[in-house]
């Protein structure tokens, strides 16, 4: 059933309106958001779709083609659970900003493959923020949409995320990923056919998701912090002299400035080979990622590890871990005519080790939210 008929049988009448969000796959530039540094994500093809209709009461109603019987009614949005915590701090969050936010019926109907990292929260809070912001007139712009559905995640789900998700669902372009100044909010959409090249990225989903992740994540964000008081710095962002700030510091915030210091960098190098036409070099930037990421950040896995030693093994341009890490997915950059040989290759490796087999998924710059119906 598609989720206007869903909607109907849940509330007995059509939805005002049906609004779509995408996840994103992060190209280059991890855990350099909360650095107040450049990010180029774009968005997939896989998102999060909202049928909603306003109410005249406060209440929010809120079911999922995907969660069956875990539909909530909500007077208090305190009270929503689970994947529901996501819209409902949206609303809460939008209403906090003193936005007129009423109640509201909304089914929702996702296709991001969950656990993946690729951003199913980020595509489910932005279908509805926008939804809202249109049924009720508000016409927010894109990133002030992106920045209300991070407050949610900040203040109500209580993930320390940065702007690059949200951001790359509410700005994503077709056939352009999106180029994100973090500090400034700037951005750019950045050409990025790959088919006109023969090449397409490949998102490898490892299918595991190690637990310890989200406290991780909040531990390598205190890390950053940290480094940039002991350098005297806003924030990472600002160190330009990276040899000078590493003989000032030591163990976790030496590695971890070193990381996000160098993968500024290596954005801006993607950015340049971009523009130059020399899509298939971007892949060495990619594995020195990776090798940061693995090495000096520490977010990677066993999992994301061999999919991306593999994927390079069997041909692949270049590949890295993407999103937050400790599971989720990797990406890997394939000509056309090796796709096979890499997705073979990287089976075999899971096979040897006694791992699930992987899901493999191309992904297509596809474009940012919209109402589309
Ligand atoms: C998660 C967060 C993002 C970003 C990435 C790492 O996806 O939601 O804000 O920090 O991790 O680059």
């Amino acid at each position: 059933m598609g989720v206007a008929g869903a909607f109907f049988q849940a509330y007995g009448e059509q939805p005002a309106g049906i609004w779509h969000a995408p996840g994103r796959v992060n190209l280059i530039g991890e855990h350099t958001d909360y650095n107040d540094g450049f990010v180029l994500p774009f968005a997939v093809p896989w998102g999060v779709t909202a049928a909603v209709r306003p109410r005249e009461d406060l209440t929010v109603r809120i079911a999922s083609l995907q969660m069956p019987g875990e539909e909530q009614a909500l007077d208090d949005l305190d009270r929503a659970e689970g994947w529901a915590r996501y819209p409902a701090g949206v609303i809460r969050v939008m209403r906090g900003a003193g936005l007129p936010v009423r109640g509201a019926d909304i089914m929702i109907d996702g296709d991001v493959p969950t656990g993946a990292g690729l951003s199913s929260s980020a595509a489910l809070e932005v279908s509805v923020g926008l939804a809202l912001s249109d049924l009720h007139g508000l016409g927010l712009e894109p990133m002030e949409l992106a920045r209300l559905c991070q407050k949610a995640e900040n203040e109500f789900v209580g993930m320390p995320c940065g702007i690059m998700d949200q951001a790359a669902s509410a700005l994503g372009r077709e056939g352009h990923a999106l180029f994100l100044d973090c500090r400034s909010l700037a951005s750019r959409a950045v050409p990025f056919d790959l088919s006109a090249y023969g090449l397409q990225i490949l998102v490898i989903d490892t299918g595991v998701h190690h637990e310890l992740a989200d406290g991780q994540y909040a531990r390598r964000r205190q890390d950053c912090e940290n480094a940039a008081k002991h350098l005297g710095v806003a924030s990472l962002r600002e160190v330009t002299d990276l040899a000078g700030a590493l003989s000032r510091l030591s163990g976790d915030e030496r590695a971890r400035t070193q990381h996000v210091v160098t993968e500024n960098h290596r954005v801006e190098a993607v950015i340049g080979l971009l523009r130059a036409g020399a899509v298939q070099e971007i892949g060495a930037l990619l594995n020195a990622s990776h090798l940061s990421l693995r090495d000096q950040y520490q977010v990677s896995c066993p999992e994301l590890d061999v999919a991306v030693e593999s994927a390079v093994r069997g041909g692949a341009r270049g590949a890295r871990m993407t999103g937050g890490g400790f599971g989720g997915s990797a990406i890997a950059l394939v000509a056309d005519d090796r796709v096979d040989r890499v997705r073979t290759t990287v089976e075999r490796a899971y096979a040897e080790r006694g791992w699930a087999p992987p899901t493999f998924l191309p992904a297509t710059p596809s474009p940012g939210a919209r109402r589309v119906h």
